[in-house]
């Protein structure tokens, strides 16, 4: 192990410190290197670039590990609720019977929205974009809550947040409003907020329940994301949770990020409805004249198997039998997979399938439609921005502020 790297520029010498994780990862300390050598580095995309130290999650890209926390992800969808998840991720530690009891009652309390957020989402197109809607409503519910303790703020948003991703999914569907009933568990009651109607009585589906509170754990955190990096970078500015939260989702939104699970099924629906020809598809993706990915597969970080794209592809295989559906989109996608990691181009790039490449097809098998697939990512993540907004305030991060490489005009005068 180094504890420092030397620098050899145009004949001068440097040192700069080694730091370690836990897990062995290492980066060069660079933080005095313009001082000292006048450069800056250049690395667009911050492919190379660690931006803070941190406790929460850990991915390992070359074995395809992730852990939260310290545990590994295979082991909590096993033996974890998502609440008990969003406890570990915010706390660092797994709840005990009571900090569970109390944890969940607490939400409980806070499940409830001013009466002018209905009044602010009938002034909000119905044909906008749900993560518009979410986002927007996210921003907004910062002005009806007042916060003694800054704790309160991550149970009421908690509590809220499924409140407002059913009132989105409710305008879509021209629904009425529903209400929480506590006496479910979270994840219940988010289904029977989105699904319930008012004059029948509501069956709960305990597959469907189970497959939720899987994919919501999937999502509960990864690193410094696209999304995750928004929220930081936003509260390293001082801007509030709320705000930065709203940012999060908008970032999350692009198709690149968190908007792949939508554009996963639509990818596979086109290929299904142009007569499944799988080759023809994967040509298209190796074209780089052509603008077309294969959507849901490749990774900034996994360079192997996204431990998530193996268990949401296991969730999708038994809900679909349990639920008795036939869904060819998802033996489209399973061989559309096969097709692709034979194929060199995705094995000399490493492009392995990720979360998005199956889970669309669960939230589709549960009745969630396709562009209220990435509001259900928010709610999986939320328990993650919210833990790295807490953490970058208690490391004191500075305020985010990357350099640049100017190749713009030199100086000149205004000639007139
Ligand atoms: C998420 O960061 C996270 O952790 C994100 C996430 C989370 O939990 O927060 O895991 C969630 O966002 C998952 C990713 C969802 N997005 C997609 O599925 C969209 C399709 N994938 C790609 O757009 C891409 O793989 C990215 C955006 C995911 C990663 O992009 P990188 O790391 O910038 O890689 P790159 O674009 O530089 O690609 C490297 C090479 C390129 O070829 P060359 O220029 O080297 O010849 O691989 C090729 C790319 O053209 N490539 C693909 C491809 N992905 C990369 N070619 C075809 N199809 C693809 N999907």
């Amino acid at each position: 192990m180094y504890s420092v790297v030397n620098f050899n520029i145009n004949g001068y010498h440097y040192k700069f410190p080694v730091i370690y994780g836990t897990c062995y990862d290492k980066a060069i300390n660079i933080s005095k290197l313009r001082e000292s050598t006048g450069f800056i580095t250049f690395d667009p995309g911050f492919k190379n670039t660690g931006m803070t130290k941190s406790s929460i999650s850990f991915i390992d890209g070359e074995k395809g590990e992730l852990l939260y926390r310290g545990y590994p992800i295979e082991q909590i969808i096993k033996k974890c609720s998502f609440i008990e998840t969003s406890y570990l991720i915010l706390n660092g530690e797994l709840p005990d019977t009571a900090q569970l009891k109390s944890f969940s009652e607490r939400i409980k309390k806070f499940n409830h929205l001013h009466k002018e957020m209905n009044q602010i989402l009938d002034h909000i197109p119905n044909f906008y974009h749900p993560m518009g809607i979410l986002s927007s409503l996210t921003y907004i519910l910062d002005a009806f809550i007042d916060c003694l303790q800054e704790e309160d703020m991550y149970i009421h948003l908690l509590a809220k947040l499924p409140m407002l991703a059913a009132l989105t999914y409710r305008k879509k569907v021209g629904g009425p409003p529903t209400h929480p009933d506590h006496h479910l568990d979270y994840i219940s009651n988010l289904l029977k907020m989105f699904f319930s109607v008012p004059n029948q009585s509501y069956e709960h589906n305990p597959i469907i329940a189970d497959a939720l509170n899987k994919l919501l754990i999937l999502h509960a955190d990864h690193e410094q994301n696209c999304s995750t990096t928004t929220v930081r970078l936003l509260g390293s500015a001082h801007a509030g949770l709320f705000s930065s939260i709203s940012a999060g989702m908008t970032a999350l939104w692009g198709r690149l990020h968190g908007g792949a699970n939508q554009a996963v099924i639509e990818m596979l629906e086109d290929i299904l409805k142009s007569g499944g020809n799988i080759k023809k598809w994967i040509e298209k993706a190796k074209n780089k004249k052509d603008p077309f990915r294969l959507m849901g597969f490749g990774h900034r970080i996994y360079k192997n198997f996204d431990p998530r794209a193996k268990i949401a592809k296991q969730v999708a295989e038994n809900v679909i039998q349990e639920l008795g559906i036939s869904d060819p989109i998802l033996e489209l996608a399973k061989n559309l997979e096969e097709n692709a990691l034979r194929d060199s181009y995705f094995i000399e790039k490493k492009l392995y399938p990720n979360i998005d490449f199956y889970s669309g097809i669960i939230y589709q098998a549960i009745g969630i439609p396709k562009d209220m697939f990435t509001v259900m990512f928010a709610l999986g993540r939320l328990p993650g921005w919210m833990a790295h907004w807490k953490e970058m305030k208690l490391n004191r991060d500075p305020i985010g502020r990357p350099r640049q490489i100017y190749i713009g005009y030199k100086k000149r005068n205004i000639k007139k």
